[in-house]
C-alpha cells in the first residue's frame, strides 16, 4: 500500500511513515500522562489482588436503586448473574443522574445529518424524550421482558428508543439499518418482538431508501410483532396497516410527560443483538442491564481517559453494531460524555467530512475501525489536512487487526504523533473492552492491542493440549467472569455453552480468535478461527452467505471463504456451481451478488464469485472450504489426497489465477 499513503509521492513524508514503522514501543507522551486520569502501573495489580471486589468498586460508581450485597453469582457456571441483590435503572444511570446532578444543559450528543442539517441534544432534552417514548411503548402493551425491534437509522431518536426499552425493563433488539427487510423480519420472529420501531424513510449518500414500505412486505413472517411505530424522518409517504402501524409523534402528543425509572433487577436482558456464527442461524447475544452498564461506564472512563466535563468524544460506529450500543450509547451517556454523532458515511458529501466534524466540534477522543482507517490512507492526507486537528488528544481502533502501516498513518496523520492509538480487542460478546492499552500506563505496539484491561484475566491456550501458552500463538481464552458478559444466547443455552464454554470446560471462555503472545505479554489479536468473515469489522457467517446464494434458483452449490482485501481487511469470494445449462458469467455474478445484498445486507455480497463444474469435496461429500481458503489467499495448498477428485483443484486454481489477472 506504500504508493497509496500519499498521492504527491512526497518522499520525506513516506520516509516518516518508514520511520515510525521502526518504533517498537510508543509510551504516552508526558504531555498526555500529565492531563490522564490513571498513570500508574499499580492500577493492574490492585485489581488482579481482588477481581471481584475491583468490579463491586466500579459498579458503584452508578447509581443503584438499591445497592447490591453479592457481588458474583458463579454456582452455576457459565451462566454467572453479577450484582445480584442490588436494584439498578439502566436509563436513570444514563439520564437521569445528570439532570439531578445539575447537568442538564450539558450536550449529550452534537448530531449531525447527511445534509449538514444539525441538532443539539442535552441530557435534559434526553430525558423529556425517553420518558415520553417509554409511555408510549407501555401503552402499546410492552412491559418489562418484551422484546422491542428497532430498525432505525443514526438519528437521535434511536438512542431514545433504546433507553426508553431500558427504563421500562423491555428488552431491545436493534438492527443494524444496513441489513435487509428479510433479515429484520428474520430477526423480529426469532426474538418474538412485539413492536418494530422503524422509520419512514432513510437517506444514504443524497438518496432517500423507503424503509417503511419496505419493512411491509416481509413483516408477516414475524406474526409476534403487534405493533410497527413509525418515527416521521424522511418525509416519505407510506402505507400504515390499520390498527398494527403508527407514527410515533401522533401517539406522542397523547401520553403523560413522566415515566419515572423502575428500579430493576440488575439481570433484566437489556438487549438481545444478533450476530454471525458458524452456522446459517445468527446468534441472539443477551446482554443484561448492571454488569453489562458497569463494564462499558468503566471501560469507557479508562480506555478513552474521558473526561465528562471537557471532552469531546466520537465513536463512528453505528448504533446497529455493539461498538454502536457500547460506545455511543450506554458508555458515554453512563459517564455524562459530550459525543458526536453523525448520519452519515465518512465520504459523504465530501471525502474530509470527519475532519471538517472533528473541527467543528473541537472533537478530543475519536474511536474508529481500521477498515475507515484504511479507506483514509488511499483517499490521502490532503483531506485531513485541511482542518485543524489540534483539538484530538486520543485515538481508538476496533473491530479488526490493524495493520501497523495503518496505525502509524493514524498516529502521524490523524494524532499528529501527540494522542495515544488505544487498539481495542472486543466482541459482542463481551460487551465491552477486554484488552487494550490504558492511554496514560501502557506503551502501545501498532498491531498489538497489548495487554488485558485491569479486573480482566485473558489468556493463549494450546488447541490440542489445552496448556496455557505464555508466549508464542494459541487461542484466545477469557478464563474469568466479568460483569459485561453475555448471559447467553436468546432462548437457545444450549448453544452458548457448546459454543463459547465446551472446550476447555464451563469457566473458559472461548473468544474465536487466535492470537500470539510476547515477551512483554502482549497481544495481537490474529482473526478467526471459526468461519466467520470479517469484513469492514462486520461479522458475517459463511454457512448465511452460502445458505443466500443456494436459494437463487440456478445455482446447485457454493462455498465461501474470506480473502485478504487492502481496504476492507477481508472479503468474500464464493466458488458457485450451477445447475441448468446457464454458464456463470459477469452478469450472473452481478445477480448473485444483488440477491445476496437483498436477502442479508450488501455488505454480505461477495467481492468476487468463481463459478466452476465442481467443488473440492472428501469421498465423504463435505466441501473442503480449508482447500479453497488457501486459493483465495494465493497460498500453497496442503495436502489433496483425501479429496474425491483431485483434479478440480487445477482447474479451480486456473480459475482463480484468471479471475484475479482479469481484474
Ligand atoms: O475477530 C475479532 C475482531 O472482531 C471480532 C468481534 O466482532 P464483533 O462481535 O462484531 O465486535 C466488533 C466490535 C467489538 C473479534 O472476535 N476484533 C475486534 N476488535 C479487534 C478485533 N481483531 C483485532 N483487533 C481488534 N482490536
Amino acid at each position: 500500500m506504500a504508493d497509496t499513503l500519499d498521492p504527491d509521492g512526497s518522499t520525506t513524508f513516506e520516509a516518516e511513515i518508514d520511520a515510525l514503522l521502526e518504533v517498537e514501543r510508543f509510551e504516552p507522551s508526558e504531555e498526555f500522562r500529565r492531563a490522564a486520569s490513571t498513570t500508574d502501573e499499580s492500577v493492574y495489580e490492585e485489581a488482579e489482588r481482588d477481581w471481584q471486589g475491583y468490579w463491586a468498586r466500579r459498579a458503584r460508581e452508578l447509581h443503584w436503586h438499591e445497592p447490591f450485597q453479592t457481588v458474583l453469582d458463579d454456582a452455576n457456571p457459565p451462566f454467572y448473574r453479577w450484582f445480584t441483590d442490588g436494584r439498578i435503572n439502566v436509563s436513570y444511570n444514563c439520564v437521569d443522574r445528570h439532570v439531578e446532578a445539575g447537568d442538564g444543559e450539558r450536550v449529550a450528543y452534537h448530531w449531525v445529518g447527511e445534509e449538514g442539517e444539525s441538532r443539539t441534544i442535552t441530557y435534559a432534552d434526553l430525558h423529556r424524550d425517553v420518558q415520553r417514548f417509554a409511555n408510549v411503548l407501555k401503552g402499546l402493551g410492552v412491559g418489562t421482558g418484551d422484546v422491542v425491534g428497532i430498525f432505525l437509522p443514526m438519528i437521535p431518536e434511536v438512542v431514545v428508543a433504546m433507553l426508553a426499552c431500558a427504563r421500562i425493563g423491555a428488552t431491545h433488539n436493534v438492527v443494524f439499518g444496513g441489513f435487509a427487510p428479510s433479515s429484520v423480519a428474520e430477526r423480529m420472529e426469532v426474538s418474538d418482538a412485539k413492536v418494530l420501531v422503524t422509520v419512514d424513510g432513510a437517506r444514504r449518500k443524497g438518496r432517500t431508501a423507503p424503509v417503511k414500505a419496505a419493512v411491509d412486505e416481509v413483516i408477516d413472517r414475524a406474526p409476534s410483532v403487534q405493533h410497527v411505530l413509525v418515527v416521521r424522518n424522511a418525509g416519505v409517504d407510506c402505507p400504515m396497516a390499520q390498527g398494527r402501524d403508527l407514527f410515533y409523534d401522533e401517539v406522542a402528543g397523547t401520553v403523560e410527560a413522566e415515566c419515572p425509572a423502575e428500579p430493576l433487577d440488575p439481570e433484566t436482558p437489556l438487549f438481545i443483538l444478533y450476530s454471525s456464527g458458524s452456522t446459517a442461524k445468527p446468534k441472539g447475544i443477551l446482554h443484561t442491564s448492571g454488569g453489562y452498564l458497569t463494564g462499558v461506564a468503566a471501560t469507557t472512563k479508562d480506555v478513552f481517559d474521558l473526561k465528562p466535563e471537557t471532552d469531546v468524544y466520537w465513536c463512528t460506529a453505528d448504533v446497529g453494531w455493539v461498538t454502536g450500543h457500547s460506545y455511543i450509547v450506554y458508555g458515554p451517556l453512563a459517564n455524562g460524555a459530550t459525543s458526536v454523532m453523525f448520519e452519515g458515511a465518512p465520504d459523504y458529501p465530501h471525502k474530509g467530512i470527519w475532519w471538517e466534524l472533528v473541527e467543528r466540534f473541537g472533537v478530543t477522543i475519536f474511536y474508529t475501525a481500521p477498515t475507515a482507517i484504511r479507506a483514509c490512507i488511499k483517499w490521502g492526507p490532503e483531506h485531513p489536512a485541511k482542518h485543524d486537528l489540534s483539538s484530538l488528544r486520543l485515538l481508538g481502533s476496533v473491530g479488526e487487526p490493524i495493520n501497523p502501516k495503518a496505525w502509524v498513518w493514524y498516529y502521524k496523520v490523524i494524532g499528529g504523533e501527540r494522542c495515544p492509538v488505544v487498539d481495542t480487542w472486543w466482541q459482542t460478546e463481551t460487551g465491552a473492552v477486554m484488552i487494550s492499552p490504558l492511554p496514560g500506563v501502557t506503551a502501545a505496539k501498532p498491531g498489538s492491542a497489548t495487554r488485558p484491561i485491569p479486573g480482566i484475566s485473558a489468556k493463549l491456550v494450546d488447541p490440542d493440549t489445552g496448556q496455557e501458552v505464555l508466549e508464542g500463538e494459541g487461542l484466545l481464552a477469557i478464563d474469568r467472569p466479568w460483569p459485561s458478559m453475555l448471559r447467553t444466547l436468546y432462548q437457545d443455552d444450549e448453544r452458548y455453552v457448546s459454543t463459547y464454554w465446551s472446550r476447555f470446560g464451563p469457566r473458559t471462555y472461548v473468544a474465536g480468535d487466535g492470537a500470539r503472545r510476547d515477551a512483554d505479554g502482549y497481544f495481537t489479536i490474529i482473526g478467526r478461527i471459526d468461519d466467520v468473515i470479517n469484513v469492514s469489522g462486520h461479522r458475517l457467517s459463511t454457512a448465511e452467505v452460502e445458505s443466500a446464494i443456494v436459494a437463487h434458483d440456478e445455482v446447485a452449490e457454493a462455498a465461501v471463504v474470506p480473502e485478504p482485501h487492502d481496504l476492507t481487511g477481508q472479503a468474500i469470494v464464493a466458488f458457485v456451481t450451477l445447475t441448468g445449462q446457464r454458464q456463470g458469467d459477469d452478469a450472473l455474478a452481478v445477480e448473485l451478488r444483488e440477491f445476496v445484498g437483498a436477502r442479508i445486507g450488501k455488505l454480505a455480497r461477495p467481492g468476487r464469485v468463481v463459478f466452476t463444474d465442481d467443488l473440492p469435496k472428501t469421498r465423504s461429500g463435505k466441501i473442503m472450504r480449508r482447500l479453497l481458503r488457501d486459493l483465495a489467499e494465493g497460498r500453497e495448498l496442503g495436502d489433496v489426497t483425501t479429496l474425491r477428485d483431485p483434479s478440480v483443484v487445477d482447474d479451480l486454481r486456473a480459475r482463480v489465477a484468471a479471475q484475479k489477472a482479469s481484474s
